[in-house]
């Protein structure tokens, strides 16, 4: 049964942003102590915390036509312009149809070969014994990725170092200048905002190559062919729009899937007995070969190591709507206008839908599950749901067999793992390891 609502009255609206400024996890978990629907006081917007399943059905999939996205992810459009991601209504239904092919069951398997292939030079480059920052080797890998299975660059191609530099710099500087004041902040003529001008047009430019190669020369199958045929079919799509959603897909299909990496290599170094129990797994399951994409369904460990960190550390921590119609929540109606946040992290730390809530335990995700639906929701729920969630899972269960195989990452001795929740939830320095070759 959904709790009833309270008014978060112990914080006035500037305490609320200050909170959310400073630490943004610790206020979402305040909030959610005083009920499943509160309603926080923010400047400039009526702002509702809802944290149930039922409630998290009512947005996102009974009622999601009352909504659009919320204020962080229409303040992406300053990078990511008019996209699958930012836009709403007719626009984002004909871009999703267009998109979602790309995600069906073929594709994917063809870009399993990629996936292992990266995975497996990037751990090649390693030292038994080398220190490095797990977190930063899963974001160029990640990167590779995409760029290789969406757009075909290759390894070695220059654009792919442009594009992996730009994409980091210019996601440190939205990370900085995302507040609820944003909107002031990126008009101001300073330092940051100039330097991310130049990134932006250094990638601009790179993407914008990119279409006219495939305008002038052969297409092939990946996305921005997929977007030009369509483009020249009727389909009415500018070059800016190929762009927005090139940005996107890169975007998108990276930051994510590296912090799980991430993620996932931290909470392995720290549960020896999960460890010893995905590498029994890949053992047996691949003895002295790479992964396939047709060993999937019997790594059902390496899968659920890949579930459980996902469910103790969402990249996407918080989910935003803004209504823009009245909405029941329970009891309560939410008036258009309002915002809407749901929170993964809250949901999967929630002792009412998961026993030993805060402990990393990949087995009960093999065990009988009756949980509520929406109380597991990492790639989101309903229509937005994400598009790229194949991709994501095939890549991160691939990437960690094939590395795994081979290596432990143990978190070094004495560094600080702090989660930071930034536009994803990413561990805030870095996951600095040392490499252990597995005889
Ligand atoms: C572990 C990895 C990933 C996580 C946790 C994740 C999470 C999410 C979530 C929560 C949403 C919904 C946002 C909302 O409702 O506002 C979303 C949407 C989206 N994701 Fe992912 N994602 C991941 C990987 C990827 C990949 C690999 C791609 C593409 C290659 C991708 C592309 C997208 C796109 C384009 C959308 C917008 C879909 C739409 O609105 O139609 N994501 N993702």
């Amino acid at each position: 049964m959904v709790s009833s609502a309270v008014g978060a009255r112990r914080l006035g609206a500037l305490g609320t942003l200050r909170a959310f400024r400073r630490d943004p996890l610790g206020l979402l978990e305040r909030l959610a102590a005083e009920g499943d629907v509160v309603r926080a006081r923010v400047p400039g917007a009526d702002s509702w915390l809802l944290n149930h399943p039922d409630l998290v059905q009512g947005v996102f999939v009974t009622d999601h036509r009352s909504f659009h996205k919320g204020p962080t992810i229409q303040a992406t459009k300053m990078l990511l312009g008019e996209s699958l991601l930012t836009s709403e209504g007719e626009y984002h239904h004909r871009h999703r149809r267009l998109i979602q092919p790309l995600f069906h069951r073929e594709p994917i398997a063809s870009y399993a070969g990629a996936m292992v292939r990266h995975a497996t030079m990037t751990s090649d480059g390693w030292r038994d014994g080398q220190s490095f920052d797990a977190r930063a080797e899963m974001a160029a890998l990640t990167l590779a990725v995409v760029g290789e299975a969406l757009f075909g660059i290759g390894v070695g191609d220059h654009r792919a170092r442009v594009v992996t530099r730009a994409l980091t710099e210019a996601l440190e500087i939205f990370d900085r200048v995302y507040s609820p004041l944003y909107r002031l902040i990126v008009r101001l003529p300073s330092p940051t905002m100039r330097r991310y001008r130049r990134i932006e047009s250094q990638l601009n430019r790179v993407v914008e190559g990119m279409i006219a190669e495939r305008r002038n020369g052969p297409r092939g199958d990946d996305v921005l062919s997929l977007l030009l045929d369509a483009s020249e079919n009727g389909d009415g799509m500018t070059d800016r729009q190929v762009r927005d959603e090139a940005l996107t897909l890169f975007l998108a299909g990276h930051e994510t899937t590296a912090n799980a990496l991430a993620w996932t290599w931290c909470l392995l170094s720290e549960h020896r007995e999960s460890e010893r129990a995905l590498h029994a797994e890949l053992d047996h399951v691949l003895d002295d070969r790479e992964p396939t994409f047709e060993d999937l369904p019997r790594l059902r460990y390496t899968d659920a190591v890949i579930s459980e960190s996902l469910r103790l550390r969402p990249p996407a921590w918080a989910i935003g709507r803004t209504a823009i119609a009245e909405h029941r929540a329970g009891e309560h109606t939410i008036t258009k206008g309002s915002i809407v946040v749901v929170s993964p992290w809250l949901l999967h730390h929630d002792p009412r839908w998961w026993r030993d809530a805060d402990t990393f335990r990949p087995e009960r995700w093999l065990e009988v599950d009756d949980r509520p639906r929406y109380a597991y929701m990492p790639f989101g729920a309903g229509p937005r749901a994400c598009v790229g969630r194949p991709f994501a899972q095939t890549e991160a269960t691939l990437v960690l067999a094939t590395i795994a195989r081979r290596w432990r990452l143990r978190v070094r001795p004495g560094a600080l793992i702090e989660p930071q929740a930034v536009l994803t939830l990413r561990p805030r320095y870095g996951v600095p390891v040392i490499a252990e070759r597995r005889t």
